[in-house]
């Protein structure tokens, strides 16, 4: 087993003691670092980045440079595994992603292959690889995917969406071909998570971005089944390590019980929940991860600072909380205001781990 620095991100997971509560950031490698815009405009195309393993290892390692970060995420993207599939991401400047082929007919779901992860998402192991080399036991490298929920809306949608109204049509209009379609997607995910396990992630995300448009029985139903499903196929101890596995729904607030039930770890929270009473539903069942609005970075760092002790106070004493923001950090955010909310998050929560 390698030596880990900093193993408190992994402890607090499996809610063990910790000096203070590890903080990471969604999206903390991106746009609002000019060293990252710098990085990309050199490899060309988002994907030309994603694809390029030194350059891939060069951009996750940015954010940790900067702040006393306590784990570090893979750099890539959900959308990977739809383009290996063969829908051809792309992505238009201020448009999101796109798909050239998106899914249109029964007939491009039973065509869907299910990619072999050292094949076809070769390029992510490498990276994985290289990172984790990179590291040397700095801090522990988180691995993720999106849900298979989540990746059939940008799947059938094409594009972004504020209706979802194709995914929509397809779960309720056809369930059974919309089931075909989610289940060779959690196939997927599984193989794929499991090839970063392999590789060197040492704890798994899986991001769950829409699952909080769906009813709760369709929730239930769509996506959580799913993620379940993952969860019981995963590689749950490696190198003689626990691997954590995250589960994050946004809007996914009203359900909490359920996705702790999954066998999970953990469970990211969006902004719109109190930890508080997250803690109070699940705390004795899985650690949570969260929660502070991104857009509060927008705010002075004073401001920030007193909002991450509201935070911290709502949470309490005691382990199974890592310090995070409820949705991925927004790109024309300052990063010192970045770097105040993740030194407030060090300082002010050491009294809570005495
Ligand atoms: O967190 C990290 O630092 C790791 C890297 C990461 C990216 N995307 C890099 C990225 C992670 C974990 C993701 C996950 C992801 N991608 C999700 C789930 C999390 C969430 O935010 O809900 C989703 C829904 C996507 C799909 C996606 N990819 C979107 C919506 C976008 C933004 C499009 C835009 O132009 O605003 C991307 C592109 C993307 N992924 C960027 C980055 C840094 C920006 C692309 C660029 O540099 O031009």
């Amino acid at each position: 087993m390698r030596e880990l620095k900093n193993d408190r991100y992994l402890k607090a997971l499996m809610r063990q003691p910790v000096d203070q509560t590890p903080v990471w950031m969604m999206r903390q490698a991106g746009r609002y670092l000019p060293e990252y815009k710098a990085t990309r405009a050199e490899a060309g195309s988002f994907m030309d980045l994603c694809k390029n393993t030194e350059l891939a290892c060069e951009v996750t390692l940015q954010p940790l440079r900067r702040f006393p970060l306590d784990a570090a995420i893979l750099f890539s993207d959900i959308l990977t595994i739809p383009d290996a599939m063969g829908l051809g991401l792309y992505f238009e400047t201020g448009e999101g992603p796109k798909f050239e082929r998106p899914i249109q007919s029964a007939a491009d779901i039973q065509a869907l292959p299910v990619p072999d992860p050292e094949q076809e998402l070769g390029y992510v192991m490498d990276a994985v690889r290289a990172i984790r080399a990179a590291l040397d036991g700095q801090v522990p490298l988180i691995g993720f995917s999106g849900s298979p929920w989540t990746l059939a809306t940008y799947m059938v949608e094409g594009g972004p969406t504020k209706t979802f109204s194709k995914i929509k049509k397809l779960i309720f209009s056809e369930p059974a071909l919309a089931h075909a379609m989610l289940g060779k997607l959690a196939e997927s995910v599984t193989l794929y998570l499991n090839a970063q396990i392999k590789a060197g992630a040492q704890a798994v995300q899986i991001f769950d971005t829409w699952g909080g448009v769906l009813s709760g029985p369709a929730y239930r139903e769509f996506s959580l089944r799913y993620m379940e499903q993952i969860v019981s196929g995963l590689i749950r101890e490696h190198e003689g390590r626990k691997v954590p596995v995250v589960l994050f729904t946004k809007g996914g607030g009203l359900w909490l019980e359920d996705i702790a039930a999954t066998g999970c770890d953990a469970v990211g929270l969006d902004w719109t929940v109190d930890l508080g009473d997250a803690r109070r539903r699940i705390g004795d069942k899985v650690a949570l991860q969260g929660n502070m609005d991104p857009s509060m970075l927008y705010a002075p760092p004073a401001a920030i600072e007193q909002e991450v002790g509201r935070i911290l106070h709502s949470f309490g004493e005691g382990p199974g909380h890592v310090f995070n923001l409820g949705h991925g950090i927004h790109p024309d955010v300052d990063p010192a205001h970045a770097g105040a909310f993740i030194e407030a998050v060090g300082r002010l929560s050491r009294p809570y781990h005495k």
